[in-house]
């Protein structure tokens, strides 16, 4: 059985650390589906990891259901939240539609929105029908164009305004909140005044929990490293070295080999080519 929403209020009020990570495909969800952890965003950082674009913004509603229908295929255990993208809830009524293809169509079980107070309404709506809202606060990545890729909450207007922020998408009905790239300090606080889980990425070690980019923690990403992130593997060199393997290996004729390869008997092959079709390479091998 996935995780529920229940597992994850639980959590946090036993303090235990809850964790996430992003997966974009079905393979990598498999591989996150060898381990205890609970939660995967379908995020639309897919946009730079995936797809090699700046930002997040061009990334559309439909790419996501593609990618959540994947992660749903090789995942039965975590709870997939998936991305409303950048410009797909501008409206209660048209986030409605949309979060309403990410379920049916991706089949995730809860999805994820930027924004707080004046996101409430929209928030309200879904959680009414039935459709569990995760939070976004802080570095929102769809706002990249507005407010730059820096840490958000230094002043006191704008500490208080991501408490707000986060005090309403509570009342509104989300069922947990990402705080990203804010001090650490703020982010504890805010926690603190949550009933609802907070899960962090660039905002330390006080949320409830974490969320990371897959590329970023393996190692699959080399356009950007941010702080915040750390390398668990270096998969990129990994995969650097066996690629490099194989070329060699096909340049010399060391692969394939026979094991990799099937026979004829060479009395049929003679029969169906002609005799001179039994000259075969170096490899090939013929059953007689
Ligand atoms: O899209 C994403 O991966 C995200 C995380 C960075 C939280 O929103």
């Amino acid at each position: 059985m996935r995780t529920q929403l229940s597992d994850i209020q639980r959590m946090k009020d036993r303090g235990e650390r809850l964790v996430m990570v992003t997966a974009y495909d079905y393979t990598s969800a498999q591989l996150i589906d060898r381990t205890d952890i609970p939660l995967i965003l379908v995020g639309d950082s897919l946009g730079m990891v995936v797809q090699g674009n700046s930002s997040t913004v061009p990334v559309t509603i439909d790419e996501i259901v593609y990618h959540t229908k994947a992660v749903m295929r090789g995942s039965s255990k975590a709870l997939v939240v998936s991305d409303l993208t950048f410009l797909s809830y501008t409206s209660p009524e048209q986030a409605i539609q949309n979060a309403g293809k990410l379920m049916q169509l991706g089949g995730c079980g809860a999805v994820k929105l930027e924004g707080g107070v004046t996101m409430a309404p929209t928030v309200r709506r879904l959680v009414d029908l039935g459709i569990p809202v995760m939070g976004h606060l802080g570095f929102t990545p769809q706002s990249v164009n507005q407010i730059g890729m820096r840490v958000q909450g230094k002043t006191v207007a704008h500490a208080r305004q991501l408490l707000e922020d986060a005090l309403a998408l509570e009342a509104a009905g989300a069922f947990a909140i990402v705080l990203e790239l804010i001090p650490a300090a703020l982010a504890k606080a805010i926690t603190e005044r949550l009933h609802i889980p907070t899960i962090g990425i660039g905002a330390g070690v006080g949320c409830d929990g974490e969320v990371q980019v897959w590329h970023d923690i393996l190692g699959l990403y080399s356009d950007h490293l941010p702080r915040h992130t750390k390398r668990y593997a270096d998969l990129g060199s990994t995969i650097e070295q066996a690629l490099n393997q194989y070329a060699h290996e096909v340049r010399e004729r060391s692969f394939p080999t026979a094991a990799n390869s099937s026979v004829i008997d060479a009395k049929t092959l003679t029969e169906a080519l002609g005799e001179q079709s039994v000259s075969l390479g170096a490899n090939a091998k013929v059953s007689v």
